[in-house]
């Protein structure tokens, strides 16, 4: 991931006033609960991206992309931008992005993370982006947001849930009959080496501490070329940053099909509840 001048803390000055002037707060008391949530507060992901019209940016695609898939969603209907989409577990950038690439369509973005929500609340400000509502809520509990959808991106956050299944249920709870939902998680076999230092990290009883990241950091450094989480370090530029937490809990965005399609698992499901098709990976 390429790396950014903008700092979270710089953006979380510019972003305050937006975020607590437009955006609703729902259920704050449970988001604050948890090490996941801890994590994305301190580190949010993924490098916030600081200008979305920016000629690198705008030749990347969002993860479900609905417009690049749409007659793989909707194979027997026409193309059309205005759409309501939820975009779960955001991030920093993705709600963002939609609705930058999306005006037609009325995008919602939520996240447990606020510091993630602040930069999208900036990119929100930057790029006047009337169509993006931004909700500090957890997946969990999204009907309280009282609104279904056509769409809904839920990519790389479910299997950080306590209950992976219960929040994909939640999200279907709110997804239209004739919606579609495109699921990406992390993929299991990609991931090998990753799981083997989680365990470690574990026994280790590390944290989040600097102190512990830094361990992280120098026992991957440490590794020989051959164990099993090389692939997946060469293929995630973001740990190599300066800028990285070096945490193994991160999964790194999407530069090629080859990574992608090892270390993600994507699928889509049609609300109409007869059909689940895998999305080829980009
Ligand atoms: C790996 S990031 C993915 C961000 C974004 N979807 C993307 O692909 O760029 C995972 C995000 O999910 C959020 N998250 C994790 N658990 C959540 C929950 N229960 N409800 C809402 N958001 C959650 C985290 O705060 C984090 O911002």
């Amino acid at each position: 991931m390429d790396e950014f001048p903008i700092s979270r803390v710089d953006c979380r000055h510019r972003c305050r006033s937006a975020l607590s002037q437009g955006e609703r707060t729902l259920v704050k008391s449970a988001t604050e609960l948890g090490a996941v949530a801890g994590q994305y507060e301190k580190w949010v992901y993924p490098f916030p991206i600081p200008d979305l019209d920016a000629p690198d940016v705008r030749t990347r695609r969002d993860g479900g992309d609905f417009e690049r898939n749409w007659y793989t969603f909707w194979p027997d209907r026409p193309y059309r931008e205005d759409l309501d989409v939820l975009v779960a577990g955001c991030g920093s950038n993705a709600a963002a992005r939609y609705a930058f690439n999306h005006r037609k369509a009325r995008v919602t973005g939520i996240d447990l993370s606020s510091a993630s929500l602040a930069h999208e609340a900036y990119l929100k400000d930057k790029h006047r982006l009337d169509n993006l509502a931004l909700h500090h809520a957890r997946i969990e509990d999204v009907s309280s947001l009282a609104q279904d959808f056509d769409f809904i991106d839920v990519s790389g956050v479910l299997h950080h849930l306590p209950d992976p299944v219960g929040g994909l249920r939640a999200l279907a709870g709110v997804l239209r009959p004739e919606g579609t939902i495109a699921v990406m998680i992390y993929g299991q076999w990609g991931r090998t080496g990753v799981y083997m230092l989680q365990e470690m990290s574990r026994l280790l009883g590390l944290g989040q501490s600097e102190q512990d990241v830094l361990t992280v950091k120098q026992t991957l450094a440490s590794l020989p070329k051959r164990h099993a989480i090389q692939d997946y370090v060469s293929r995630a530029p973001d740990l190599k940053s300066a800028r990285a937490p070096g945490s193994l809990n991160r999964k790194r965005g999407p530069t090629n099909a080859t990574w992608q399609s090892s270390m993600e698992q994507r699928a889509t499901f049609s609300g109409r509840r007869t059909a689940a098709r895998s999305t080829p990976a980009r």
